[in-house]
């Protein structure tokens, strides 16, 4: 397939936005606080942005490097680059788990649509913890509506990836990521100004190592590469879209550091609110939908602040639902030669019909579990801590050993000029520490009982 009919991003802004836009989505701001608080704060924040440097970054540039090197889809680019060989199994591996995650995402995603719509009713006022706990379980456990807006989420999110690359998610990335960004500060000032906010700074930011275990580690590992929205091809397929002179190291390095930061800004947001007026770091997923309400109706200017915090996650959740859908479709077009209308249809109709079935796992379907979880919970856990984990280790193996260090050079520089030192301690991440510090805690994580 020529390059020339493939669309583009316009430029270097154009990434970064639209793959800062993939990236900063649910997993910063509902998955981080949660995972965070049931895993020792501060100690996992550490770890956390330990394997965003010495993980996240390297996979991310091999992502880039594959898709653009092979101008094509996350399954295609194997094929191309490794032809007559399996390689194309960890495409395809990346195309089940985007399956898996809109599948669930696109619940939760559903979930802030009716909390918007809450919030301008000024449902909230006057609740307390229990009521708001009650409010949330019920409307979950319904199934019209969750079903409603999750089809809602499906709808938007298929109408923009329809509308191609450049025309679609980048613009819509243009103008929601700095809209997105200027909600979060102003929520955190609010959050920071609070009475007692400052023993939740604390939670998040001093380090209590006595907190680590092995499921920690893998929890950090896996909320890593869930919140960089590497290991399952969404960056490949991006990166089958960047121009030669776009330079991917700094592109790279701007996309993790933009993430890194959303994500400790979301934990600045929660956690001294959460603190300062009396909630559980260990909420669980329910942490956004049940406790923040409490403090946004609690205090002045709530009302307005609760309708801006649910448009904010709802917004960086539609950035990222389009790039999930768009690996999904990438793969349908290019490899059935379907147009992408019914590339996105097929994709769009698939999914959603998974999804219903996470959707309903909180109602009709509560009691059906496997490994003790629900299907919702076993698709976010499996998602991230193995799909996205395995996708990962075996993505750097494949850029490390197979592709190799003068074609992975070669890409990098047609784009810039790096520092020969830099690049070759970038090769012998990418060649030795990632995969051995993944591996370790795949085998680790392994001999853990509790795991699930
Ligand atoms: N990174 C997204 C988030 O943090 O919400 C979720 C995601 C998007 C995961 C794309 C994986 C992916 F390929």
């Amino acid at each position: 397939m020529s390059n020339q009919k493939r669309d583009s991003f316009s430029g270097k802004f154009g990434v970064i936005v639209a793959a800062v836009g993939s990236a900063v989505g649910l997993g910063n701001i509902w998955r981080f606080p949660y995972i965070a608080g049931e895993n020792g704060g501060g100690a996992f924040l550490l770890i956390y942005i330990f394997f965003v440097i010495i993980i996240g970054i390297p996979v991310m540039m091999s992502e880039f490097v594959i898709g653009r090197r092979s101008g094509s889809n996350a399954m295609g680019s194997f094929r191309k680059l490794a032809p007559k060989t399996s390689w194309w199994l960890v495409g395809l591996m990346g195309i089940i788990a985007a399956f898996v995650i809109l599948a669930f995402y696109s619940t939760v995603s559903g979930w802030t649509l009716e909390y918007i719509f809450q919030a301008f009713k000024n449902s909230f006022s006057g609740k307390t913890h229990g009521q708001l706990s009650n409010d949330f379980n019920n409307f979950t456990a319904s199934s019209f509506h969750p079903i409603l807006w999750q089809i809602v989420v499906m709808a938007i999110t298929a109408f923009i990836v329809f509308r191609g690359v450049s025309k679609g998610i980048e613009k819509a990335s243009k103008i929601l990521m700095p809209l997105l960004l200027v909600l979060i500060i102003a929520v955190c000032v609010r959050s920071l100004t609070l009475p007692g906010a400052s023993k939740g700074l604390e939670f998040l930011f001093k380090p209590d190592f006595s907190k680590i275990t092995f499921k920690v580690v893998l929890m950090a590992l896996g909320q890593a590469a869930f919140s960089l929205s590497i290991g399952m091809g969404a960056l490949i397929t991006y990166g089958s879209y960047i121009r030669k002179d776009t330079p991917l190291l700094g592109t790279s390095f701007q996309v993790a550091a933009a993430d890194t930061i959303i994500a400790i800004l979301s934990g600045v947001m929660v956690f001294p609110a959460l603190f300062a007026l009396g909630g559980e770091s260990t909420g669980g997923p329910g942490l956004v939908f049940i406790t923040l309400p409490g403090i946004f109706q609690s205090m002045p200017g709530g009302y307005v602040f609760g309708i801006l915090f649910f448009v904010l996650i709802f917004l960086a959740a539609l950035t990222s639902t389009i790039s999930v859908l768009e690996v999904v479709v990438a793969y349908f077009k290019e490899d059935f030669k379907i147009s992408r209308l019914k590339a996105t249809l097929i994709a769009t109709i698939s999914i959603s019909i998974l999804g219903i079935f996470c959707t309903l796992s909180f109602g009709p379907l509560k009691n059906v579990k496997l490994f003790d979880k629900t299907i919702f919970g076993l698709a976010d856990y499996v998602s991230a801590n193995i799909l996205l984990t395995f996708g990962a280790l075996l993505i750097v193996i494949f850029t490390g050993w197979y592709l190799g260090k003068s074609k992975f050079i070669d890409e990098v520089k047609l784009s810039c000029k790096v520092n020969p030192i830099v690049l070759n301690s970038i090769v012998f991440i990418i060649k030795w520490v990632a995969p051995i510090a993944i591996g370790a805690v795949a085998i680790g994580a392994f001999f853990i009982k509790d795991l699930m």
